[in-house]
């Protein structure tokens, strides 16, 4: 008979419940090969930021809670170290799966890895080559530390190999956060959100805004008037962010105009319904610019880089660079856009979370020393489990 293993994930952040919320589906189908364990770190509480989308996902609640919350980022990650330890003792997962690059993926994959407990990385090999962004140093220390690399696109893979990750370790399995757009598309089109707020279709600029460099800066008070001069010019829908609505406050902005609908933030199906119906996207978010690529949107991203150079590729994303100033020129740049005809990319089909349980199923490979025979094998039995304790064991 063969072995069950335990695979537990962990998520903390918004993003990370539509890339992790197929793959549980997946594994829970397979339940006759795979327990499955859900970690929550808490990083994201509040209702609208967090359980709105494990409902609507069909995740359900977690089956532990690490109350993390907010803080510095040394705070914040060493919460999630000291509280996510003794669940993975207590547990004993053949594997962590973590998914992109909030400070809660590279805390768990730390902890996971200095118990000799195997990480598999969602959303694998993204680089933006710019270490002022705490989320490329997160997606640098998670990519080395873990086993199996899942990638979506062939940048990302070559981003991996260049940084000396052995190809076995690297699977091209497509788009997770594809899945849960294919997965949900009944539902969210069922929504109608722009009816709902009173909008036509095709009449309105959506736009999301929360990444330090822009939020927690002067660049604020410059996009807040852009916003403002764009929303004279067409609709703007903007939930905002709980930071970027802080910093807003914080600073007395003013940020009401005719056309300028201010929302809190969304729940999933509301927001994609909003997104799929949009004129265009204005965002700083690295998941909306693969959700308007795959929804064939234009989309204007407020940063000089991206880790996600497809976008920019096939012609849905331009990247804007940090100059909120510009936003007011985006009804001009739809058009031009728009012409430009988005496709699709391999693995992102609607299966990539099956294309990751079917290697999980085929086995991990021992990640403490990358095999070079190409062979994947469990390093681990889930009887007679052994486990280095400290650094000193290893080493003797
Ligand atoms: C985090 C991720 C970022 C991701 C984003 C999606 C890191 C380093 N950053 O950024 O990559 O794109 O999530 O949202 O992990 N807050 C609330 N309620 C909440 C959560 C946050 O009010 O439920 C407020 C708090 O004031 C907090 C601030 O938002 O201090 C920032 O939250 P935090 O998780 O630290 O970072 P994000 O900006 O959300």
């Amino acid at each position: 008979m063969r072995e069950v293993r335990t695979v537990l994930s962990v998520v903390g952040a918004r993003p990370n419940f539509m890339k992790t919320a197929p793959v549980i589906a997946a594994l829970r189908q397979r339940s006759n090969r795979f327990e499955h364990v859900l970690v929550h770190t808490g990083q994201h509480y509040d209702a609208a930021m967090s359980d709105v989308f494990l409902e609507e996902l069909g995740v359900g609640a977690p089956d532990r809670l690490l109350n993390v919350g907010s803080g510095t980022h040394a705070v914040q990650t060493a919460r999630v170290m000291e509280r996510i330890e003794p669940v993975l003792q207590e547990v004993g997962p053949d594997l962590v799966l973590v998914p992109g690059d909030v400070n809660s993926t590279v805390a768990a994959a730390l902890v996971a890895a200095k118990l000799d407990i195997p990480v598999g990385h969602i959303e694998a090999g993204l680089r933006s080559f710019d270490r002022t962004m705490p989320e490329e140093l997160n997606r640098l220390v998670t990519d080395q530390l873990s086993a199996l690399l899942f990638t979506h696109s062939p940048e990302a893979q070559a981003n991996l190999v260049r940084e000396g990750i052995a190809m076995e370790r690297i699977h091209a399995v497509g788009n997770t956060m594809v899945d849960t757009l294919e997965a949900m598309r009944e539902r969210i089109n069922a929504v109608d959100a722009s009816n709902g707020h009173g909008l036509e279709a095709g009449s309105y600029v959506i736009v999301t805004l929360h990444r330090p460099a822009l939020v927690d800066g002067p660049l604020l008070a410059t996009a807040v008037d852009a916003l403002r001069k764009l929303a004279s010019r067409t609709n703007v829908v903007f939930p905002i962010h709980p930071r970027t609505a802080s910093a807003i406050r914080r600073l007395d902005l003013r940020i009401d105009a005719p056309g300028m609908r201010i929302l809190e933030p969304l729940g999933y199906l509301e927001f994609l319904s909003l997104l799929t119906h949009a004129a265009a996207a204005v965002t700083d978010s690295g998941g909306i610019q693969e959700e308007t690529t795959y929804l064939g949107i234009p989309c204007f991203t407020l940063r000089d880089n991206t880790e996600r150079p497809i976008t920019c590729e096939l012609g849905t994303n331009v990247l804007l660079g940090l100059r909120p100033d510009r936003l007011v020129d985006v009804p001009d740049m739809i058009g031009d856009v728009r012409s430009r005809a988005a496709r699709n990319l391999p693995g992102w089909d609607g299966y990539a979370a099956h294309r990751i349980v079917d290697v999980i199923e085929s086995g991990v490979p021992d990640w403490r020393e990358p095999p070079h025979d190409g062979r994947l094998r469990w390093t681990r039995s889930t009887t007679g489990r052994q486990r280095v304790d400290t650094v000193s064991d290893r080493v003797r």
